[in-house]
């Protein structure tokens, strides 16, 4: 879910609905706006996407000067107007966005239906407004006793949460608050700005509070308190985001996935960045671990959801080669509960573009707490994980926006790939092996090489026609290819709704096989010289049971019996994921395209999941 609010001199509904726009990709089953104008607490809110709120708008001159809305990703109650963020108490005195879980909603709910509050929807938000109208004296309440009053409904809280209140007794504040979901405040002149994450808020200021777990704000046009729960005052650090604005806009782009699949290059640039220092050395500036740290690690842990996870599937092999080190890869939601075999001794690469994903966070501390070292990698500024982790590093990925992710990919590869050297550097004090120096040399030739894979546009769009009635998809491959594999088969399920499975090559044979027939599409990737006539067997064994079969492949190599080819560049095996994955994004896009799909925002998905 996504939530966004304002408070100053502009129209607020206005503002706020802009916002909101910008949260869509993080859920876009409902939305909802809440408002104060001189008639009293005002309530918008819509079934479906942001612009069939912004139709309802339309229609009634609204004008405010503190508003909250809402984008919602259903977890409790089914999609529809009446689950729809904002909530109000009984008497509409006030309004509250909520991002999270109330935990133990049921028992609240219960007693305050035996205290007499009747309840509109069946979402735990609402629980949260009945509670805090509860703890409102009945007459006017000044801020001091709304604030108190939402403390003390906080304190009864179970769960995850952030929220925004607006109420009728105070039209000059908003009231926020965070346990383990984000929440940003922009700093503006005269005005302020929440929202939950910061690309929503560029267009209007670079100056940004992330309010912190157990923080509680209150905020006027002209300042900002921030208080622990308790209500004794904290001071937050301001952070200042670079960000281009305009990296968050299509660009005369179709979909924001295809824009960002092309940024990819400088993406791969921009992450190289300062990071390559001279002789051909690795740099992370602001990373300090020693050749002492390095011993310490027996074990190296990696873990991600989705895509993350999957540039983790390459990292592993990166890290186990280059280190000759065990190196375990888990997603998120297991790793946590699987009692996992980490201590003082391991460190855990936690990977994520958002810094917010709820599985990924909780791995983190389930690690800290194991006494590991925790390695962020992560793409936005500020983030919970960003924050918390023992070390960062950060992606240079810039806001990436539709919910299959693509460029931010691309960069946790570059990541993971100068890590990898950099603590084969600290190993080797030396200088690293040839094998390994080459990689280090090749890498500033990525971002060219890539550029290269794109050109091939035409082509991939002329193959996504000749495979979009393909009723399955099997994405093979081995060792390297295979991790490439499982990202190329996420993109196109995601948002073509296709099937599309991953399988290492070998494994075919032992049982998937059977489901090879006509209709069905095999992309083999092949890009690593090792395993190449192993593929090539894989790849017949499939045509021969009539799939049809498109080979990915460095240019100079031709399997036989393909139906298609898809040519890359050629570049040191071990960074052919970096290249292979380019075209696959684009024929996802381009099948997800003939199918009518809609791209950014794919059926029942959300590009950050703060729920576990
Ligand atoms: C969601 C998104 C995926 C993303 C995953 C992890 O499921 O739809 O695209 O890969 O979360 O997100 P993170 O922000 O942690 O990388």
């Amino acid at each position: 879910c996504g939530i966004t609010g304002y408070i100053g001199a502009r129209e607020a509904v206005s503002t706020a609905l802009n916002n909101l726009k910008r949260l869509e990709y993080r859920g876009y089953d409902s939305a909802g706006i809440a408002y104060l104008s001189s008639q009293g607490l005002e309530v918008v809110r819509a079934e479906g996407r942001i612009v069939n709120l912004e139709k309802l708008l339309s229609q009634v001159p609204a004008q405010a000067s503190a508003a909250i809305a809402h984008t919602r990703w259903a977890t409790h109650g089914r999609p529809c107007e009446t689950n729809a963020h904002p909530h109000t108490d009984c008497k509409k005195r006030l309004a509250v966005v909520h991002n999270g879980i109330i935990e133990n909603y049921v028992e609240l709910r219960q007693q305050l239906l035996a205290q007499g509050h009747v309840f509109a929807s069946e979402t735990d938000t609402e629980t949260l407004a009945h509670l805090i109208e509860a703890n409102l004296p009945s007459t006017t309440a000044s801020q001091k006793e709304i604030a108190r009053a939402i403390r003390a409904a906080l304190s009864r809280v179970r769960g995850s949460y952030a929220i925004a209140v607006i109420c009728t007794d105070t039209p000059q504040a908003l009231y926020v608050a965070r346990q383990d979901s984000p929440l940003i405040i922009g700093l503006g002149h005269e005005e302020k700005l929440i929202a939950s994450d910061i690309t929503a808020l560029l267009q209007h200021t670079r100056h940004m509070v992330p309010l912190e777990d157990g923080d509680f704000a209150v905020i006027t046009p002209q300042r900002v308190i921030i208080t622990d729960r308790q209500g004794s005052v904290q001071e937050r650090a301001v952070l200042h985001v670079d960000w281009d604005d305009q990296a968050a806009e299509k660009g005369g782009y179709a979909h924001f996935m295809l824009k960002e699949i092309h940024e990819g290059p400088r993406t791969v640039q921009d992450t190289l960045r300062g990071r390559l220092a001279k002789e051909e050395r690795i740099a992370f500036p602001g990373l300090s671990l020693t050749p002492q740290d390095l011993q310490r690690f027996e074990r190296i842990a990696i873990v991600g959801c989705g895509t993350a996870y999957h540039a983790g599937a390459v990292g592993k092999r990166w890290l186990e080669q280059w280190l000759r080190r065990p190196v375990e890869i888990s997603v998120a939601s297991e790793f946590r509960y699987s009692d996992p075999i980490v201590g003082p001794d391991t460190l855990v690469i936690l990977i994520s573009q958002s810094g917010e994903t709820a599985d990924t966070l909780a791995a983190m501390r389930e690690a800290k707490a194991r006494g590991a070292t925790t390695l962020a990698i992560v793409n936005v500024i500020g983030s919970t994980l960003a924050r918390e982790a023992d070390a960062v590093i950060l992606t240079q990925a810039g806001p990436e926006i539709g919910v299959a992710s693509t460029k931010a990919y691309l960069a946790q590869l570059v990541v993971l790939a100068l890590l990898g050297l950099f603590l084969a550097q600290l190993e080797s004090p030396g200088g690293l092996p040839p094998h390994l120096q080459t990689l280090v040399s090749a890498l500033p030739e990525m971002p060219q090489l890539l550029e290269r894979c794109l050109q091939q546009e035409e082509a991939i769009k002329a193959l996504a026609r000749k495979l979009v009635s393909s009723k399955s998809f099997f994405y093979l491959g081995r060792g390297l290819d295979y991790a490439t594999a499982l990202e190329a088969a996420l993109k196109l399920k995601e948002i073509s709704y296709l099937h599309a499975e991953a399988y290492p090559a070998g494994e075919m044979k032992h049982g998937p096989l059977a489901l090879i027939e006509p209709g069905v599409a095999v992309i083999g990737i092949s890009t690593q010289s090792l395993t190449r006539e192993k593929m090539e067997s894989n790849l017949k064994e499939v045509k021969a049971r009539q799939g049809t079969v498109v080979v990915v492949e460095p240019e100079g190599v031709v399997s036989d019996g393909a139906d298609e080819r898809i040519v890359l560049p050629s570049a040191p095996d071990y960074l052919m994921p970096i290249l292979a994955i380019a075209p696959l994004q684009l024929l996802a896009y381009y099948i997800a395209r003939e199918r009518g799909c809609d791209i950014d925002q794919p059926r029942n998905l959300a590009k950050s999941v703060t729920v576990e």
